[in-house]
């Protein structure tokens, strides 16, 4: 039988237990359907195990039989970046991040615009870089399987195989996204949240794109990975209520961490860096939460972790804890992926990701 007709079967036999299965799982008990409830299960597991496509029609394997050495090609173009480039592990981890909270992950980060209005032009060129690195992996995955694989599914896989690189934890990838082929400058300023936000904001801004309060809380620590402008938070630094007066600090911001920074960024300083994780800006770990609750956050919307009892538990208990971490960080890049995709037929499979075909 093909798996296909396998999979409808199972299918339908879930919909027919599907109202056994909702009532409480006591109440299902008393009513003697414990045997039902016994071999729903199961087929759940089996399901699980055919792993079908998911209501956004993405599935993880998308490629393996249209492109089975995807993965792999990716995952040697992050290996050898990491070994040649490491501080662009933030960079490429950001981009997946910019691209899927902006006209969802269809790729749109990628387009170039001949009038520079695209969204990458929303940024300056640090925060944003790496795009050499993207062109090479789907040079080489074109030579393999020509018009196959779209460029925002090689983001997301990119993203994952850079943090796996830089010691983090490493998870299975849902592809199958095709490339949009719209890219205006506007949008970027409009859905990304800001390094001024306070906790009401983010949160709002990652409801908007389906995400929860711990999503929020668990995909805040990719900030363990890469660095800054000095501009993204100097106001902490010198002018924090607007008064323009000395010693104008962020008073939730460590006072000694404050002395450290003016070292490094004068006031009206646009072109000096810092890592945000200093001494661990290029390896991937709960160090984000270390510094969030020493008062070390670097931006206004790290600092506001602390401003709600969610956020607030969940950074205080993973600063001291990395393994659930790795695995919700994860499971929140997994539900990140799926913001906005276009799938089936929808959009296009770029040949070059800077340009619609
Ligand atoms: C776009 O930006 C690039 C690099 O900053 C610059 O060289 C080019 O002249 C710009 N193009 C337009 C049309 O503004
Ligand atoms: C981008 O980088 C180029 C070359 O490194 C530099 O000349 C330009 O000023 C940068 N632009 C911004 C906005 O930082
Ligand atoms: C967050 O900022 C917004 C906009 O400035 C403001 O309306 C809101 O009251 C702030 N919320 C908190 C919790 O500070
Ligand atoms: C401080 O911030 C206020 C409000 O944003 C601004 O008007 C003022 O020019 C700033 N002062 C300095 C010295 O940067
Ligand atoms: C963009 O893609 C849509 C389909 O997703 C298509 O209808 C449209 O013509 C495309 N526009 C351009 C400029 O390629």
């Amino acid at each position: 039988m093909p798996t296909s007709r396998i999979y409808w079967r199972l299918h339908s036999l879930q919909q027919h237990f599907k109202s056994e299965a909702s009532l409480p799982l006591n109440l299902a008990m008393a009513t003697g359907s414990k045997l039902f409830l016994s071999l729903f299960l199961q087929l759940l597991s089996i399901l699980f195990l055919f792993n079908p496509t998911n209501a956004q029609g993405l599935k993880i394997g998308f490629y393996e039989k249209s492109c089975p050495k995807v993965e792999l090609i990716v995952k040697n173009v992050a290996a050898d970046t990491m070994s040649k480039a490491p501080s662009l592990a933030g960079a490429l981890l950001r981009m997946f991040f910019h691209d899927c909270f902006v006209r969802g992950c269809d790729g749109s980060i990628l387009l170039d615009s001949p009038t520079n209005q695209s969204e990458k032009d929303a940024f300056p060129n640090l925060s944003l870089r790496g795009y050499q690195i993207i062109d090479r992996a789907k040079a080489e995955i074109e030579k393999e399987c020509p018009g196959v694989v779209s460029c925002s599914d090689i983001l997301a896989l990119i993203a994952r195989d850079i943090v796996a690189a830089r010691n983090g934890p490493s998870w299975e990838v849902e592809t199958g996204r095709r490339d949009g082929n719209v890219s205006i400058i506007t949008d970027a300023f409009q859905n990304l949240p800001g390094p001024g936000f306070n906790i009401s904001q983010l949160i709002t801004r990652f409801q908007q794109k389906g995400l929860s309060v711990k999503d929020l809380a668990v995909l805040s620590a990719g900030h363990t990975l890469g660095v800054s402008h000095c501009f993204s938070f100097s106001n902490r630094l010198y002018n924090f209520t607007g008064k323009g007066i000395n010693n104008d600090a962020d008073p939730t911001l460590d006072p000694n961490y404050v002395a450290k920074l003016k070292v490094k960024c004068k006031p009206a300083d646009t072109t000096t860096i810092v890592e945000m994780d200093p001494g661990s800006f290029s390896t991937f770990d709960n160090d984000y939460y270390k510094l969030v609750t020493k008062r070390r956050g670097l931006f206004q919307s790290d600092a506001t972790l602390l401003d709600n009892a969610e956020t607030k538990a969940y950074v205080e208990l993973h600063a001291i804890q990395k393994e659930s971490f790795f695995q919700d960080f994860g499971v929140s890049m997994v539900k990140m992926g799926r913001i906005g995709v276009l799938t089936g037929i929808q959009g296009e499979i770029r040949k070059v990701c800077s340009k619609v075909n």
